[in-house]
């Protein structure tokens, strides 16, 4: 696999002989957190070919069947504050995009916040995982992509909120080219993640098929109903909530009317 990688990486890029490929792992995330501990450089990109225990954000599970998907983490290391990470997950989920895109001219939305998704179904999940440390804070960035699923592939809860790549376009898509495609798209979102934060963000508001939509937010087992506004600077939902109030909303989940089973 990395072989095949390679050969579609620029022979000049960073990362390329940072790169470790496993049969097998829990969820290439925790192993990448452990590497991380360790030591492991920046640069440094993990990819599985199957995770037993594959995450996403709010504790939910990442369903990472072998030869389908593609399921990878990198570790990026940086010498700023936590606060100036705020939008490392969106800044990943335009980037990620970008590199979809390059290698097959197929550009998924982002639903807020770290959800690709195509025709209303989620193609993608993006967790970004901080280990914070008083010189530097290294950031784990998990990708997961589903490739060559069949709908009967996926598990029946999911079967009419998930999509793939081949379902999408008809063919099996080369995975060694999307992954080469997304380390070049990564490593261009590195170089720019602190210096260009503004256009980045004008980028995933262009990107996000939240803004504008009604939306149920669930935080606290709470559910309250409103419209999303704006994604602000730091990646927070800017929500205007059905009772006339206001708020940025940073976590829980959100849900988009019409959207993965919300009427
Ligand atoms: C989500 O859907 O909320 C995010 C899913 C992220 C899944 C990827 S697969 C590679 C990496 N390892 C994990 O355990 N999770 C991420």
């Amino acid at each position: 696999m990395i072989d095949s990688v390679l050969k579609y990486l620029p022979h000049n890029h960073p990362w390329a002989d940072k790169i470790h490929y496993f049969d097998c792992v829990e969820s290439t995330n925790t192993l990448a957190k452990d590497m991380a501990r360790a030591g492991a450089p920046h640069g440094t990109v993990l990819i599985a070919d199957r995770q037993t225990a594959g995450r996403g954000r709010l504790g939910r599970s990442f369903l990472s069947p072998g030869g389908m998907g593609i399921y990878m983490s990198v570790i990026l290391r940086y010498h700023c504050t936590p606060e100036e990470l705020m939008h490392l997950t969106c800044a990943c989920g335009v980037h990620v995009c970008n590199g979809i895109e390059a290698v097959l001219q197929l550009r998924p939305g982002i639903k807020w916040i770290n959800d690709l998704v195509c025709g209303q179904r989620k193609l993608a999940g993006i967790l970004t995982e901080l280990i914070i440390t008083c010189s530097e804070v290294c950031a784990i960035v998990g990708i997961g992509l589903n490739c060559s699923q069949k709908t009967d592939d996926f598990d029946p809860q999911i079967r009419s909120l998930a999509t793939s790549l081949a379902m999408i376009t008809g063919q099996q898509p080369d995975r060694s080219q999307l992954i080469a495609g997304i380390l070049q798209e990564l490593l261009l979102m590195d170089r720019r993640l602190l210096s260009e934060k503004e256009a980045l963000m004008a980028a995933y508001r262009t990107d996000c098929i939240t803004i504008g939509q009604s939306v149920c937010v669930v935080q606290n087992e709470s559910a309250r109903h409103g419209k999303a506004l704006d994604v602000l600077p730091d990646g927070a939902l800017l929500v205007q909530f059905d009772d006339g109030s206001r708020r940025a909303v940073n976590s829980g989940e959100v849900s988009i009317r019409g959207m993965y089973g919300y009427i």
